[in-house]
């Protein structure tokens, strides 16, 4: 069913409408979608930590685990006097491991969309590293941005992008995402990206439907910020959390499934669920070695290192300019 107010949607919707504009226009289309972008609202992050801690949820404490036994490698691969960029500014846990490695880099740049993030990783990261220029930028990252320039000069500029978040993007806006980060690093750059890999169907769909229901409470959170900040009244007790893993597709589904025919208010606007409809919310990408090889050469770069654990369930890949 069409919304009765999706052809109201401005199509030059101002930015800090964003939200407003991505959902309405999300449901006008089939399947109905949101989105995963919008899940991280102060609760929505909050659910993402509790679901790393989740023992099914293996991919942080992989990459963590990775990163921990190689870094000393990987700051030698990248070199002396780097300026590091990171798209997002998770927990800082990552980014503290390379910048204690690195050898004297001379800033951080996280690029963050959330000014309070973003407020939050620099503060702390500042007091342990006061040697470092620390430089946020608030932007989108799938956007080119003006990098700053830190007092001392970099000899190259290294953009970190760890958690598989890449993983949430189509291959299109993948790749367009891994040209973006081609062009941010300048001709000398490198990149540190880290990836999920394929892997038995069992393990993938465990991972995105914990034992505990945390990923099920970080899905419908969705529905609860679309009521506080859209004025909506989607109730929680009627829709479902759905991940499955699609192997031809390879990437886990998330959808939000209604458990009845219903009508939900969005502001003004109506918008019809029939029952086992299913709202995509989320993809999670995984990658063999060659297909994530093939979209970073689709974009210009070339795998120049890979360090992944001991099972191969997930890799952190160096990347350079072809
Ligand atoms: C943070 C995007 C990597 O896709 O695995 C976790 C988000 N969603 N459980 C992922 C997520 C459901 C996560 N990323």
């Amino acid at each position: 069913m069409i919304p009765t107010c999706a052809a109201q949607t401005p199509a030059d919707a101002t930015s800090d409408d964003d939200f407003s504009s991505d959902v309405l226009k999300g449901m006008a289309r089939t399947p109905k979608r949101v989105p995963s972008k919008y899940f991280y609202d102060a609760r929505g992050s909050q659910l993402f930590e509790q679901i790393c801690e989740q023992p099914e949820y293996y991919l942080t404490r992989t990459e963590l685990g990775i990163l921990e036994s190689n870094v000393a490698d990987i700051a030698a691969a990248l070199g002396p006097h780097a300026l590091l960029v990171e798209y997002g500014s998770g927990s800082g846990i990552k980014t503290r491991l390379l910048l204690d490695a690195l050898d004297e880099p001379v800033g951080y740049v996280p690029v963050e969309i959330s000014p309070s993030a973003l407020d939050a990783s620099v503060e702390n990261l500042a007091e342990e590293f006061p040697d470092i220029d620390m430089l946020p930028v608030t932007a989108d990252f799938t956007q080119p941005v003006d990098l700053p320039s830190p007092d001392e000069t970099a000899r190259r500029t290294v953009v970190f992008f760890p958690g598989s978040t890449l993983g949430n993007f189509e291959q299109a806006e993948a790749i367009s995402l891994l040209r973006t980060m081609c062009i941010e690093m300048g001709r000398n750059g490198a990149a540190i990206v880290g990836i999920d890999l394929k892997k038995d169907n069992a393990i993938l769909e465990a991972a995105y439907n914990d034992a505990a229901g945390v990923t099920r409470d970080f899905t419908l959170n969705l529905l609860t910020r679309i009521n506080r900040e859209l004025d909506a009244d989607f109730d929680l007790g009627q829709f479902d959390h759905r991940a499955h893993y699609n192997a031809l597709a390879g990437r886990i589904e998330t959808h939000i499934v209604s458990r009845k025919d219903q009508t939900v208010r969005i502001g003004e606007c109506k918008v019809d669920f029939a029952r086992d409809e299913a709202m995509l919310v989320e993809y999670s990408c995984k990658y063999s070695q060659e297909d994530f090889a093939a979209m970073a050469a689709k974009a210009g770069l070339r795998v120049v290192r890979t360090w992944m654990d001991s099972n191969h369930w997930f890799a952190v890949q160096m990347l350079e300019r072809a």
